[in-house]
Formats: C-alpha cells, structure tokens, sequence
C-alpha cells in the first residue's frame, strides 16, 4: 500500500502514519521529493485498512498498489513527478537537456564543453570525475580534482552538474561538489551504493542497467526511494541485445512503458545507446517524440583527442543542430526548454 501526502503535510503528519503503522505491526517508510511525499507500507493489507489512514491529517489518497515497488510506482489519478536540480527541472511539461564532456579530462577542455552545452541549450552539466572503464588500463578519470574542475566550471557557467559515483566510499565526496549524483548501468544493482545515495540529500539520476528489465530497474529506485529520496530521475541508455551495429540498443518503448508504471521523470541518452555520433540528434528527435522529460548527451570540444568515448560524442560542429531538433520536437510536443 502506499499514502500519498497532500501538499501542506508536514513532516510530523507523516511520522503520525508511521507510528499507527507500526502499532498494527507493519513497517512505513517516508520518502520526499521536492513537489512529492509518499509513505509506502509493508503489512497484511486488510490490517492496514482497518486502521482508517485516509482520515489521519495530511494524507491525500491511500492506494492499493500490485506491483514489487511502490514508493516510485504511478498511482492512478496522480500526475507524474517533476524533480528540481538546483532550481532546473526534469519532468513533464518540460523536455530538459543535460549535455557535456563524458569525461572531466583538463579545466580548459570541461569549460569549453560546458559552453558548447549552454550554446545547445542545455540546463545542466554532465561529465565524469569517476569513470566506470572496461579496462583497468583505461582514463579513470580525475577524481575529486575532476570534481572541482565541475565546481569552477559551474561557478563560470551558471551550469549545475550532474556527475557520477561509482563506489559507497565516494558518495559524501562527490555529493559535496555535485548537484545531482549519477548512477551508472553498471552500478544498477550496487545495493549499498543506492542505499547511500538514498541518503546523500541530492536528486539522483538513475541508469538503467545494459542487462536489466524495467522491474528490476524500478527495484533499484525502489532502493534509493525507500533510504528517504523520492528525487530519482531514470535514464534509459540502451541495453545489450545481438544488434551490432550500434554500441547498445535503446530501448525507446521504455520512455512511455516507464511512465504507465512509475511517476518518476525518465530521460534518454542517444550517446551511450548508439555509441556513434550520427545517430545522436535522431535518437534525441525519437526520445522527445517518445514523451522523454530530457536528453543526456557527450559533447566534447575535441572528440578525436576525448579520452573517453570520442566516438559518440557531439562537436562544436553538430551544437545547432542538436539544438534545433530538441527545440523542435520539444514544441511538437508541447513542451517547453528549460
Ligand atoms: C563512459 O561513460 C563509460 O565510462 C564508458 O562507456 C566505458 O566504456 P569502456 O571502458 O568500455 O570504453
Ligand atoms: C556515463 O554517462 O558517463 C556513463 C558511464 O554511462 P553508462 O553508465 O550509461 O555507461
């Protein structure tokens, strides 16, 4: 079952609930997002009925839900959620582009990305300080000196940064430079890892994992939502299949399968999914048409010298046309550009 809070629920209203919950011998768990707070509960259904929620102070509605997790799922009749990252939002009535170098490499080389994202539109920043190789012999990136590059670059720009972790022992570190934590597709199922940015007090943007199916996805935002953090945005990035011919296949029926199930935002990467260049402006055109609350791309002013994934990422060259077609299709769908 889970209790969704109405607008002017405070805090005490929502430990109320708990406290009832657990006097009829179930479990509650509260979880808060910036325009959301729902209470998910664990117990024999027909209990929990008897103990009347739906009267307590600040409950809006209290569903029925059939599906493994609840606290991200839909409830009927609810709009879908909008999360804030520093004042930008990602959700519906916007289509939200966060673009930037896959890699933090030099101070010079991250400003001159993150300029090129503004120039497209963009309202945040991506690049990694952590990079999630293949090869232990690979560009693993810079680490917390990648995450004050962000922070400067930022200072600059005015661009907040969404950035990655990789590793339980590195979630206060990056949540102290960053303005929203990614998780990786190889990190999906990092239970600890979710756990702690559950508790990190910042928005996180969820991938999904290259092997994973939307239940398990939702499982692992389940995860962070149960640890107090209902500000997840999910980023569907391709998954494995036989295809060769791009890097992954993305999957764009999750875009509107995701948003029956779940009120999260979801958004797309063309760059991870394609893994080539020319594919990124019309993977970004269908992500939009899909319904995507926003795109994610690598954009690099160099790819040929990028050390990390040159060939998905977008030039200096391909910025008004990304631009345009976000713009475009975001119109179509009546959406604005934040
Ligand atoms: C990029 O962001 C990842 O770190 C990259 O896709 C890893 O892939 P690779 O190490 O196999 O090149
Ligand atoms: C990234 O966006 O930098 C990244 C590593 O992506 P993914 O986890 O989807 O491969």
């Amino acid at each position: 079952m889970l209790v969704v809070m109405s607008g002017d629920a405070t805090q005490a209203d929502a430990r109320e609930i708990v406290a009832l919950v657990e006097s009829a011998g179930g479990e509650a768990f509260v979880s808060r997002g910036g325009n959301r707070t729902v209470v998910g509960l664990v117990g024999e259904a027909e209990r929990l009925d008897a103990i009347g929620l739906h009267r307590m102070r600040g409950v809006e509605r209290v569903a029925r839900t059939s599906e493994r997790y609840r606290l991200v799922s839909r409830v009927p009749g609810t709009d879908r959620s909008v999360v804030e990252v520093a004042g930008v939002p990602i959700g519906p009535g916007t289509v939200t582009l966060i673009a930037g170098p896959c890699a933090v490499e030099t101070p010079e080389q991250t400003l001159e990305a993150a300029r090129l994202a503004r120039a497209a539109g963009a309202g945040l920043l991506r690049g990694g300080a952590y990079k999630p190789r293949t090869s232990p012999y690979a560009f693993q990136g810079l680490g917390e000196r990648g995450l004050r590059i962000l922070a400067d670059v930022r200072e600059e720009t005015g661009l907040p940064v969404v950035t990655e972790v990789l590793s339980v022992c590195d979630v206060e570190t990056v949540a102290g430079y960053a303005d929203m934590l990614q998780i990786g597709t190889r990190n999906m199922q990092n239970f600890p890892l979710l756990q702690a940015v559950g508790e990190a007090g910042r928005p996180v943007l969820l991938k999904r994992g290259m092997h994973a199916t939307v239940e398990e996805w939702l499982m692992a935002a389940e995860y962070i939502a149960q640890r107090g953090n209902l500000d997840i945005v999910l980023c569907e990035r391709g998954i494995r299949t036989f295809e060769t011919a791009t890097r992954n296949t993305l999957d764009i029926s999750a875009v509107p399968v995701v948003q029956r199930l779940s009120q999260l935002p979801v958004i797309v990467d063309p760059s991870h999914s394609a893994g080539r260049r020319d594919l990124v402006v019309p993977l970004s055109r269908a992500a939009v048409a899909a319904g995507a609350d926003g795109v994610i791309a690598d954009l690099h002013p160099r790819p040929e010298a990028a050390l990390c994934d040159g060939p998905q990422a977008l030039s200096g060259e391909d910025v008004p046309e990304l631009a345009r077609a976000i713009g475009d299709a975001a119109r179509l769908m009546g959406r604005r550009t934040p």
